[in-house]
């Protein structure tokens, strides 16, 4: 029987909004997968949910504010709804959620839910207790390890050819400037027959490409299948095996837990993909040393000059902050240097800005926010530079290019290069998941456009190999 909304009796709609990393999409997935054992179907429109979940995200600065705008408009809309009997329940989850608790339901009396990162298995409690007593459910715990042990194995992950997975979560080294270890806890490696399982199943569903997530994602150490701890190298190399899984990436690595046999995994596996993406913040020896990164600018450089011995063609991502509190010129000098010196792909900058609670934000001297938009815009159009470059030096190339989605034109498709490049091409058949070599043959600001390679000569060419 349908009700008026053309659903199914029974079936309700759920609208989430995501905000910030990648953790947090995977999470939201995880969220939908979870409702949608509760009869629960996605919708786009947050005025048509009987859900709505904020999954938010505290690094940003006036991150709280900007959920408090927010909330303020679905009141709104929720108010519109009860006027026409029906109902809204707002959930405010992830880690503004972890970070203000009690304080959302405080300031935001239209909050029904709040929860953390680390207990949105326990979504359909939350929801009945609400149900049954009509008060708001808040629980900000850090229940160690349950929630990967307590989420499903995957059934439905959509149309996906590349997914997210995360491994580890999580942070113990406490950066000055970073809420992560306060929202998101220590950390914690899933073990890895549980992240093969998961793997299985998104290769099952079609998947060719899984990303390993973690906030430290090259910290991973998890429980071994025959005892032990497993190291990330290790994990990828099982994953490796698994039958459909073309393609490996990980992000995002702290530079202090690079091991060797992370780097010669780089060498010798062609699934693990030749991009890296791997923080450095900063250039100067002493603002490192004051946002405790636990390495130098040179331990980094050194670094990378390893893992390009090991891989060549790596591209190098990373992210920087300018205007940390008592950054000199001279010292955002030493920032643009090591960038200058690295030769980025890819690139992440941002403004210094205090999170409370954090060391950092207790510091004297920070920074005029006229300075930090200098050094921010001198940064970015230097990173952009590269980029451009990065992209250039692939004109010509051959590369293997996993096919994921129709692109804006008829018989256009678009793919993604191991570089993590995306590229427009001409393609006829359903190619998608496929990897299929592409003659680079333009360089857009973003992206590259080329053309399908079906020279049968290609064949005995293997995906990711360096000089197809
Ligand atoms: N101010 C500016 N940028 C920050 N990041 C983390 N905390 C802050 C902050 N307080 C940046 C770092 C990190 C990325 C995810 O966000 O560069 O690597
Ligand atoms: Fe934050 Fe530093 Fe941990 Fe990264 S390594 S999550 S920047 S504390």
């Amino acid at each position: 029987m349908n009700d008026m909304s053309g659903l199914p009796a029974g079936q309700k709609k759920v609208f989430v909004k995501t905000y910030g990393c990648q953790m947090n999409v995977y999470d939201s997935t995880r969220m939908e997968e979870i409702l949608a054992g509760q009869g629960y179907v996605r919708t786009e429109q947050p005025n048509d949910a009987d859900l709505v979940i904020l999954n938010t995200c505290h690094i940003r600065e006036k991150a709280a504010e900007k959920v408090y705008s927010e909330l303020g408009l679905l009141r709104r809309m929720k108010d519109e709804r009860r006027a026409q009997g029906a109902e809204m329940v707002i959930a405010v989850a992830g880690c503004v959620a972890q970070a203000e608790g009690e304080e959302i339901i405080a300031r935001a009396k239209t909050v029904d839910l709040v929860f953390g990162p680390q207990t949105f298995h326990r979504l359909p409690d939350y929801l009945a207790r609400h149900r049954q007593t009509g008060a708001p459910v808040v629980e900000t715990e850090f229940p160690a390890d349950e929630k990967f042990a307590e989420l499903a194995v995957r059934k439905a992950v959509g149309n996906q050819v590349a997914a997210f997975l995360t491994v580890q979560e999580g942070c113990d080294k406490f950066c000055t400037f970073c809420v992560v270890p306060y929202t998101r806890g220590a950390e914690f490696s899933r073990p890895v027959a549980q992240v093969l399982s998961e793997a299985r199943a998104l290769a099952a569903a079609g998947v060719s490409e899984v990303t390993l997530l973690g906030q430290n994602v090259n910290a991973y150490r998890g429980a071994g299948a025959s005892g032990g701890e497993t190291s990330l190298a290790g994990l990828v190399s099982e994953l490796s095996r698994i039958d459909g899984i073309e393609r490996i990436r990980y992000m995002t690595s702290h530079p202090r837990d690079m091991s060797d046999d992370l780097i010669e995994a780089h060498a010798a596996n062609g699934k693990l993909m030749p991009y890296l993406h791997l923080p450095v913040q900063a250039g100067s020896d002493r603002v490192l040393k004051a946002m405790n990164r636990g390495h130098t600018a040179d331990d980094y450089l050194k670094l990378i000059a390893r893992v390009r011995a090991a891989r060549p063609d790596m591209a190098m991502s990373g992210d920087f902050i300018v205007g940390f509190p008592g950054e000199s010129d001279a010292e955002f000098e030493d920032t643009i240097a090591v960038a200058k010196a690295v030769g980025y792909a890819a690139a992440y900058s941002f403004k210094y800005s205090p999170r409370p609670g954090t060391p950092a934000a207790e510091l004297a001297r920070q920074v005029p926010e006229e300075v930090k938009s200098e050094r921010l815009q001198r940064l970015q159009a230097l990173i952009i530079e590269q980029q451009q470059a990065f992209n250039r030096s692939c004109l010509g190339r051959t590369l293997p290019v996993l096919i994921e989605k129709p692109g804006r034109h008829d018989g256009q498709m678009i793919g993604r290069s191991p570089y993590l490049q995306s590229v427009n091409l001409k393609i006829s058949g359903n190619k998608r998941g496929k990897i299929v070599p592409v003659a680079i043959t333009g360089v857009g600001p973003n992206s590259l456009s080329g053309q399908y390679v079906e020279a049968d000569s290609l064949l005995s060419q293997r995906n990711g190999e360096r000089d197809l």
